[in-house]
């Protein structure tokens, strides 16, 4: 999608169609509605005479006057209207024009938001609106698509959208891609073709991308990771890609941007491994590598955005199935950072994978640590599809985490993390166990990767339940959303920035 930005008058928009966002309580007497009105000969006054049209959310009309065709979709209430709301409204109404013969389409700002802000959250909006997760029909290329959108304002051009508008197809994109790598099932997206995917991107984007097969792993004593991989026919695969600022990484002891570690949790399939899952949606069990998906995702927006900070990404990658070899409920494992684990349950095996990834990044200087993974069910049943879960080790990256969110419409809700909940998973044979009991589900399993993560900042992020979405929406197709992308992103930019 080709985007740009215009100042030009309403009179003036010779685009195929003008996608005008229409509030509660707005009427055609007046702003941008009284001018469309008039230049529409009373179409717009018409139609809210109708009662077809009222702002109320994803409620919408189209008006054609000669040649000229405008969108009127409702955005719900004016007050409150945030980037998240801007964003679902602009893929809401992409999502309308296609297979309508709409290739291009002009995007009035509402002015009810900052340009810049309002630009950014229309194309994020739009981009990934506009995406389809039909990826392996034969025949599900749309009749048409949106394929340029022009932002239309008084004030819409400038360098500060200009910006917004390369930063918002960055963020876009990289979340896309992610959603690609979720929306690909086990049989095609397997560890060694995840690694394949990340090499290609790192290549493109010129960030350093190493790739740990099973060898290297067994040499360094990554058994908590090659615990998981082992019923698996195929292999594991660790995959760290780095992101240095212009100017390459400092000498060893000088001073420096901090090293972050973004860890992703890519289990390209999980059926639960000895410990199997039912049945019933096994299937979506393909997208336990959002976690994985994300970091590769938010390495690419860093590649591009290009902070002052030095990011290292791993994604611990592997399938978790049963077999003749598969790992067994009280097996005891031996860590990379030497700590056993007893795995009282197979399918509790994003901790497993993390864990030795954690440790792993440690030993490669990370000073920050960041998790995201699909890690627990319980996530899932506490927060649903619209917030993940945080916990962590420091307030103050949480905090980051959360305002981040909150800016970026990727939201994240934090959950105590005392240390009663620490000890529901202290083993008798080993040093910990990887499950607690059936309580407090997500906390424990956050408990289990703090024993990883030393003195550093860490925060983990939960995000089982928001890295996909079981129905469609308006503003979205069904499945892999990535979540965590721009999330991430924000959080290494604004980090970088406020140093
Ligand atoms: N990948 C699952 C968690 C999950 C469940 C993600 C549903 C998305 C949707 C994870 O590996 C898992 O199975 N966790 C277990 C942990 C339990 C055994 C402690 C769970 O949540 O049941
Ligand atoms: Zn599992
Ligand atoms: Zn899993």
């Amino acid at each position: 999608m080709k985007i740009t930005s215009s100042a030009k008058k309403l009179s003036d928009i010779t685009e195929d169609v003008l996608v005008v966002p229409v509030f509660e309580g707005e009427t055609p007497r007046e702003g941008a509605l009284a001018a469309l009105d008039q230049l529409t000969g009373g179409a717009v006054t018409r139609v809210f005479d109708s009662g077809e049209l009222d702002g109320k959310r994803d409620r919408w009309v189209m008006v054609r006057d000669a040649g000229r065709r405008l969108l009127l979709y409702g955005g719900g209430a004016a007050d409150g209207l945030d980037t998240l709301r801007v964003q679902r409204l602009a893929g809401a109404a992409i999502r309308t024009l296609t297979d309508r013969g709409a290739r291009s389409v002009a995007f009035l700002l509402s002015g009810k938001v900052d340009d810049a802000v309002c630009a950014q959250s229309i194309v994020e909006g739009a981009m990934m609106g506009q995406m389809s997760c039909g990826l392996h029909r034969s025949n599900d290329k749309p009749k048409s698509e949106v394929e340029e959108l022009v932002l239309v304002g008084e004030r819409a051009v400038g360098p500060a959208v200009d910006r917004a508008i390369e930063a918002g197809s960055t963020m876009a994109e990289a979340t896309n891609f992610a959603r690609r790598l979720g929306f690909e099932p086990g049989n095609l997206m397997t560890p060694t073709e995840l690694a394949r995917k990340a090499q290609e991107m790192a290549e493109r984007e010129g960030l350093g991308c190493e790739v740990l097969g099973e060898d290297e792993m067994k040499r360094l004593g990554m058994g908590a990771l090659l615990a998981v991989s082992r019923g698996s026919q195929e292999p594991a695969q660790l995959i760290v890609i780095s992101y240095e600022p212009d100017g390459g990484a400092p000498d060893a002891g000088a001073p420096g941007p901090e090293l972050i570690a973004l860890v992703g949790k890519g289990i390209t399939f999980d059926s639960g491994g000895i410990s199997i899952k039912p049945a019933d949606k096994m299937e979506d069990m393909k997208y336990d590598m959002g976690g994985g998906a994300a970091v590769i995702g938010a390495m690419q927006s860093l590649a591009r955005l290009k902070p002052k900070a030095r990011v290292i990404g791993l994604i611990p990658a592997s399938e978790n199935l049963p077999s003749g070899r598969a790992v067994k409920p009280g097996d005891v494992v031996r860590s990379l950072s030497g700590k056993t684990i007893e795995v009282v349950n197979t399918d509790a095996e994003g901790r497993l994978v993390l864990c030795d990834a954690i440790t792993y990044a440690i030993s490669r200087g990370a000073q920050v640590v960041v998790d995201a993974a699909t890690l627990t069910g319980a996530c899932v049943v506490a927060l649903g599809e619209v917030r993940a879960a945080a916990m962590g080790t420091d307030q103050r990256l949480i905090d980051e985490l959360i305002s981040a969110g909150e800016k970026c419409g990727e939201r994240v809700w934090q959950l105590p993390f005392d240390d009663e909940y620490g000890e529901m998973i202290c083993s008798e044979i080993a040093d910990i166990k990887n499950v607690g009991n059936r309580t407090a589900g997500s906390i424990t399993g956050g408990w289990f990767l703090k024993h990883f993560v030393g003195d550093l900042p860490w925060a983990h992020l939960d995000i089982a339940g928001t890295a996909w979405t079981e129905h469609e929406k308006p503003y979205m197709a069904r499945g892999a959303t990535g979540f965590g992308v721009r999330l991430m992103a924000n959080f290494v930019l604004n980090r970088a920035a406020s140093k």
